[in-house]
């Protein structure tokens, strides 16, 4: 229907511009209509820093914990501090008595904090959850429930106490005690009155080069190294939304911590026999513990035959060809391995199965 009527106004224009005499003179009095105020309610949906736009509602910290469990913490953590889907958006930083009084993190310019100690206003948080969260059913919220999870996630950053109720007469005695009020940079011409002082406004003014010019610049992203891997290794994680995936976010220091840890991996034999039972499935059957899964645990294997040389080559035609009788009633089915890996593995267990 709104499409519709839309195109009924743009129809509507077009028959003025070729009809009507003050289209001649100014189109664009004439061009389309004026928004009703259904439409303007429509779209006028985002809450502004100084919280015009944020409709009358209220939510307790207790209300928002039930909310968050049932809508929220699939994804984000009973806490919000997970870091499955999303960096944690609280507890895995808090902020210090002292930077919550100034009201500025200096922490965050080496990459720390969360999304809690990041936030310089308030209504960014009410906008963004009443908008888009959560992620399968936006805009599913009622501002109360928007209420309540603002207060539920102030409360875990510790602004407010657990028996807070949020309300839209006390949003700015919350805001006034976010730890980074003070913080939000303005080094930007996009700011009239910057701290340089120096750009008066917007900073658009180049003009494109037409001769003599440097090389096409390509624009892309990188993150500072101090920052890179603020949110752990992105490669090892299993993220099960959002579009990224798998980036190695490694630190230069991290990078070489685990390449040297490798290599020591590499000339370990322990290591390297780890490495085949996980492969070659073994694991699925076997613990490395004394227990039995389906066959009988490496511990209790090497009990059997530790410090006994001889066995090597007795184990390791059983690992090859199968064996049956000797634990149980259950027989191993032959193993696919090779004779060189099947030998390290017999001499592994023989030698006590350290792990
Ligand atoms: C299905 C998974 C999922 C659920 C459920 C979910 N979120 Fe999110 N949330 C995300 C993802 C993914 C992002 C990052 C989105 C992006 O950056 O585009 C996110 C981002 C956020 C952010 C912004 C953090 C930042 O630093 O930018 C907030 C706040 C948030 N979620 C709150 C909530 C709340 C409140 C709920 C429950 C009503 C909720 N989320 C439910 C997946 C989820
Ligand atoms: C499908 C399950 C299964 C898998 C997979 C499996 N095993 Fe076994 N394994 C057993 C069972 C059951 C026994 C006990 C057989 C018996 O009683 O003789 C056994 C026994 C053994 C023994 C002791 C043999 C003896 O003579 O006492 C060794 C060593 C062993 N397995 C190594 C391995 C290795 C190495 C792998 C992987 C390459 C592997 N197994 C994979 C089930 C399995």
């Amino acid at each position: 229907m709104f499409n519709s009527r839309i195109r009924k106004a743009a129809v509507a224009t077009a028959l003025g511009l070729v009809f009507g005499t003050a289209a001649a003179a100014n189109p664009g009095v004439t061009l389309g209509r004026a928004a009703t105020p259904a439409e303007i309610h429509a779209w006028n949906i985002d809450v502004r820093p100084d919280f015009q736009g944020l409709p009358d509602g209220h939510g307790s910290v207790a209300e928002g914990e039930k909310l968050w469990e049932a809508k929220c913490a699939s994804c984000h953590g009973d806490f919000a501090d997970s870091n499955s889907v999303f960096p944690p958006l609280v507890g895995a930083f808090q902020a210090t008595a002292k930077e919550m009084k100034e009201g500025v993190v200096p922490a965050l310019g080496k990459g720390g904090g969360t999304s809690i100690e990041k936030l310089s206003s308030l209504s960014t948080l009410f906008d963004y959850i009443h908008r888009a969260m959560p992620w399968t059913a936006p805009l599913s919220l009622s501002w109360n429930d928007t209420y309540a999870l603002v207060a539920y996630l102030m409360n875990l950053a510790n602004v407010v106490p657990s028996n807070y109720v949020l309300t839209r007469d006390n949003v700015q005695a919350v805001q006034d005690k976010l730890p980074n009020r003070n913080g939000m940079i303005r080094l930007t011409g996009m700011w009239p009155g910057n701290e340089f002082g120096k750009q008066p406004g917007p900073d658009t003014h180049n003009v494109e080069c037409m001769r003599h010019c440097a090389p096409k610049p390509v624009i892309q992203t990188t993150i500072p190294e101090y920052a890179v891997d603020a949110s752990g290794n992105l490669a090892d994680q299993n993220r099960a939304w959002g579009p990224i995936r798998g980036q190695v976010t490694l630190s230069k220091a991290a990078k070489e911590a685990l390449a040297k840890k490798e290599a020591m991996a590499a000339s370990d034999p322990n290591a390297k026999v780890m490495d085949l039972l996980k492969a070659k499935g073994c694991l699925a059957c076997h613990s490395t513990g004394s227990n039995t899964v389906v066959g009988p645990g490496y511990e209790a294997i090497a009990k059997k035959y530790g410090g006994k040389a001889g066995e090597i080559a007795v184990l390791e035609t059983h690992i090859m060809k199968g064996v049956s009788g000797i634990w149980g009633s259950i027989p191993m089915p032959p193993q696919s391995v090779s004779e060189a890996d099947a030998k390290l593995i017999a001499t592994w267990v023989v030698g006590g199965a350290k792990h």
